[in-house]
């Protein structure tokens, strides 16, 4: 039988492979993505950014039925939970939203296969795929887009063991609340579900080998992050690692490090989420000859590697391993190979940190400005005076906006508060555009919102705050 041939072949059904895929077949390619998961959407959609987010939005709404419902004159019996049901909406969320990608698929007419691909040869312009699936079948295609995406970094010290010491992807699932989480890791992942878990009623503590939690944010965001976590019941040993953990009698003792001292520390279960690392294991990359660049996979501008015809995106290559840049690179990717001169603005990726009250960022910190040697200004403006977060009884944190000393143009913005994930936006928009605090300053916000904590921030760049 003679093999299938396509235009474009992507490996990796995540949020790169999927959206590669789609504006694939927008702009007339023929596309077959791979796939080794029995569901489309990648870790982000199956066992990251999605069920993440349901389970901490249905943790907010029981911590806020618990202890917040009182103040807004709301009397209820204390909430029970019932963790089974919790899990089965996020599951639900879930698989809503890869079969909505199985969806776009049949309607963009993507081919999927179910398998794990490996590249076989590049030859003459041709690359054969080989998918072991139920059964083994090669495929071709002019291009291949690698889109792999990332694995969770494991310690040699706390190997997962799928039980005890586990991943995110098996803390998204815990079928019983733990007495004791120990997070090894004061990061996205860390903070995100040891968030869930202490507003279900865990206790948990955070080991963070740095001195400060969330590395390369905004250094006062992540203090006053940190305050309000530890109001909330959040223990943190900075500047700590797990040396190991042993079992006895039923608990985990973990041994941790700091300070010049060892503790031992009794707990249920740990989580370890150190950092992600590329997911290349299977390829053959060393077999067709791509060249890798600090354990990620080289390409150019046009994100195409050093094999012509094979292209790599998202955590399989350099940058923040973040769902909405690979998903940029995704389509920017294709749309060069069509020959448009689209390109992903590097200096414009939101990050976000669910927690709460959440951290949102775009741009340069004041650290990375200093030490940059920029001049800047700076902009403050604290939530506790703005009118939407008074009425919503949500006023932690504040927005910092960063401009250039000369010009005001627009370097970096933090918040730290409520919904701040959404109002990041107009902070990337005004960026991407080379707007300045003065074009947010001058811009009308709707009253009373959030968003005009934003705009009160650029007035205070001028110390002209009316509400400061
Ligand atoms: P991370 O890189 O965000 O944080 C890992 C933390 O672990 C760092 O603070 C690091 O200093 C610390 N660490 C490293 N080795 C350690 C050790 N031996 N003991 C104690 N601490 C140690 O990585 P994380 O949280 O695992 O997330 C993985 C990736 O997934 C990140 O690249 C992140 O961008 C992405 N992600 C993004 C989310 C979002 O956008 N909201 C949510 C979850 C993940």
């Amino acid at each position: 039988m003679s093999e299938e041939t396509f235009d474009l072949i992507v490996i990796g059904a995540g949020p790169g492979g999927y959206v590669a895929a789609i504006r694939g077949a927008q702009l007339g390619m023929k596309v077959a993505v791979v796939e080794k998961r029995g569901s489309l959407g990648g870790v982000c959609l199956n066992e990251g950014c999605i069920p993440s987010k349901a389970l901490l939005d249905s943790s907010e709404l029981y911590h806020l039925a618990k202890d917040r419902f009182a103040v807004h004159g709301i009397e209820v019996q204390p909430p029970t939970l019932n963790l089974g049901q919790m899990m089965a909406r996020k599951d639900d969320v879930v698989k809503k939203l890869t079969d909505g990608i199985a969806f776009l698929f049949k309607k963009n007419k993507v081919v999927s296969f179910l398998g794990t691909a490996s590249l076989l040869s590049s030859e003459n312009g041709t690359h054969r795929v080989e998918v072991k699936g139920e059964e083994t079948k090669v495929i071709s295609g002019k291009k291949v887009i690698l889109a792999t995406g990332s694995e969770a970094v494991q310690i040699p010290t706390l190997p997962f063991d799928g039980e005890s010491v586990v991943s995110a992807r098996e803390a998204l699932s815990f079928p019983t609340v733990p007495e004791h989480l120990l997070v090894v890791g004061g990061g996205y992942i860390g903070l995100e579900l040891g968030s869930v878990w202490l507003r279900l009623g865990a206790k948990v503590t955070v080991v963070e080998l740095l001195p400060r939690l969330v590395a390369g944010s905004d250094g006062q965001v992540a203090e006053a992050l940190q305050r309000s976590l530890k109001k909330q019941g959040m223990a943190f040993m900075l500047g700590a690692k797990v040396a190991g953990v042993a079992k006895k009698d039923g608990k985990l003792l973990a041994r941790v490090e700091g300070e010049g001292e060892t503790q031992e520390i009794s707990c249920d279960k740990v989580l370890v989420a150190v950092g992600r690392r590329p997911l290349t294991a299977g390829l053959n990359l060393e077999g067709v000859g791509i060249a890798m660049d600090g354990g990620r996979i080289r390409v150019d501008a046009d994100y195409a590697t050093n094999v012509p015809g094979i292209y790599a995106i998202g955590d399989l290559i350099a940058g923040p391993m973040l769902a909405h840049k690979a998903m940029e690179e995704g389509a920017v990717c294709v749309e060069r190979m069509h020959g448009e001169p689209s390109q992903v603005d590097y200096g414009c990726i939101p990050g976000v940190c669910y927690t709460w009250p959440e951290a949102a960022s775009v741009g340069k910190t004041e650290e990375a400005l200093k030490e940059e040697g920029v001049a800047y200004k700076s902009g403050k403006f604290s939530f506790i005076a703005n009118g939407r977060a008074k009425c919503m009884d949500e006023t932690e944190g504040f927005v910092k906006l960063l401009t250039e000393a000369e010009g005001g143009r627009l370097l970096g913005v933090h918040i730290l508060g409520p919904r701040a994930s959404d109002m990041i936006a107009e902070a990337v928009t005004v960026m991407a555009f080379g707007g300045s605090g003065e074009d947010i300053a001058l811009t009308m916000h709707a009253h009373p919102t959030l968003s005009e904590a934003i705009k009160e921030a650029a007035l205070d760049l001028d110390k002209r705050a009316i509400h400061g």
